[in-house]
């Protein structure tokens, strides 16, 4: 149809830039954030959140897109930041993430984490078990930050035993997760955080997993909250409920996911059932907030008919684990021949060693020339999290792109920067 191919532009454009200039300035692979886009889905969470339980706050799980230029972003936006270890905690800091926005979660903390949160002066740490406890004991007492001989706020991790419908490893809220405490060893742990003076219990926090399309099940882990027993307030009582995150996302165009309100409406009702009206509530997106904002750029290296068509790409499974870790599907797009007719059915594969390096199984595309340009979309969470240098690989830069500029989030990495832990160049850290 002549209209429509007049009307298709060739070269596909994000925040008013082509892939094309992108992948000129900064190269191949290339993580493109959308940051007008991205701004304008934390807003949907703040503030529909802040409309329906004014006592809230939206923590943003940084795991799924741990960039220091995104800590920066959260927190312009108003977002707090769940940090999960000390790595996460040092890049939150870095970009000047105020630490009374900082939750630490874990399950395995170290002395050496727990000494750095109590040192910067973080708001929260989510305890998980007992252990962290004692550690906690020992480490109180002695640390020197900015809110020493003051009380700590601690949440206490407790598993809902809410079965998420997600891939098994992305479900954390069932009777045999490995994170937080199952409701009826809680109290004790409780008792434990009300009797000691330089620990401020103020409530219990939940993950029930991710990419969970049903927000049902949101609401019904809100609702186990009040099996929560504790002897001092009788259950309901507690200052603080913290929910999580979880919501799944729309990654293909076949794919249905829940709308954020849809999403605030489910939690919120069921919070106005079960807590206490004048709890504080908080949730910890991450993926719902930063997926849709973000695709990959890639360079086509190879073209091969052997049967199937593979086109192979500039990158793969080192910068996009989840096809092969929780087997998601993407949806990808020849980006600078827009307008081509799709004719074919492609294999599009990446370039590590690994046959289950599939970034897409059934791609509909033009015939792919070797240079041509490939988005794959909704890669804005866990994309960049997840990179590792399988095969030597490089991970990738970030640009974020909006109203037809950009800037350097993060640089590639080099050769040198691959080259720098390893003898000879190592020095004296261990
Ligand atoms: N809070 C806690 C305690 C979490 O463990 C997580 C994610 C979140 C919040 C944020 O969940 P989200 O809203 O992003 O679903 N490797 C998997 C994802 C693992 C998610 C881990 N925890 C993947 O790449 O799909």
């Amino acid at each position: 149809n002549a209209a429509i191919d007049d009307a298709t532009p060739e070269v596909l454009s994000i925040g008013g830039v082509t892939v094309t200039e992108l992948a000129e300035q900064y190269g191949t692979p290339l993580y493109v954030y959308d940051e007008v886009g991205l701004r304008r889905q934390i807003r949907r969470f703040t503030e529909g959140l802040r409309e329906r339980w004014p006592n809230s706050e939206v923590l943003f799980a940084s795991k799924s897109f741990p960039a220091v230029g995104m800590y920066r972003l959260a927190q312009e936006e108003g977002l707090s930041v769940d940090v999960a270890g000390g790595g996460e905690l040092q890049m939150a800091l870095a970009a000047g993430v105020d630490p009374a926005r900082i939750h630490m979660h874990g399950n395995a903390k170290t002395d050496a984490e727990l000494a750095m949160a109590l040192e910067a002066g973080i708001d929260t740490i989510i305890v998980d078990n007992a252990d962290e406890l004692d550690r906690l004991e020992r480490l109180l007492p002695q640390h020197t930050g900015a809110r020493a001989s003051m009380p700590q706020q601690l949440l206490l991790r407790v598993i809902p035993g809410v079965a998420a419908k997600t891939h098994a490893s992305q479900a954390t809220g069932g009777a045999e997760s490995k994170f937080g405490l199952p409701l009826d060893q809680a109290a004790e742990a409780i008792a434990r955080m009300r009797a000691h003076p330089l620990m401020d219990f103020a409530g219990v926090h939940l993950h029930i997993g991710s990419q969970i399309l049903d927000v049902a099940q949101f609401a019904e882990a809100v609702s186990k909250l009040s099996n929560v027993t504790d002897d001092v307030s009788g259950g309901t009582a507690f200052r603080t409920y913290d929910v999580g995150g979880g919501l799944g996302v729309k990654y293909t165009t076949t794919d249905d996911a829940p709308s954020v309100d849809a999403y605030l409406d489910a939690i919120v009702a069921a919070a106005r059932e079960h807590l206490h009206p004048d709890a504080r509530l908080l949730i910890e997106p991450g993926r719902s907030l930063v997926a849709r904002a973000g695709v990959t750029l890639y360079r086509v290296t190879s073209v091969k008919r052997t049967g199937r068509t593979f086109v192979a790409v500039d990158g793969g499974l080192a910068d996009q684990m989840d096809a092969a870790l929780t087997g998601q599907r993407f949806e990808a797009v020849l980006a600078n021949r827009l307008a081509d007719d799709w004719s074919e059915s492609v294999q599009l594969v990446g370039r590590q060693c690994e046959s289950g390096d599939l970034l897409v199984d059934g791609a509909p595309m033009p015939e792919a020339n070797v240079g041509d340009l490939v988005v794959l979309a909704t890669t804005g969470a866990y994309g960049y999290t997840l990179a590792n240098n399988y095969n030597g690989a490089l991970k990738p830069a970030i640009v974020f792109v909006g109203d037809g500029g950009s800037r350097l989030v993060a640089r590639r990495e080099t050769y040198a920067d691959l080259l720098a832990t390893h003898e000879p160049s190592i020095g004296s850290t261990v």
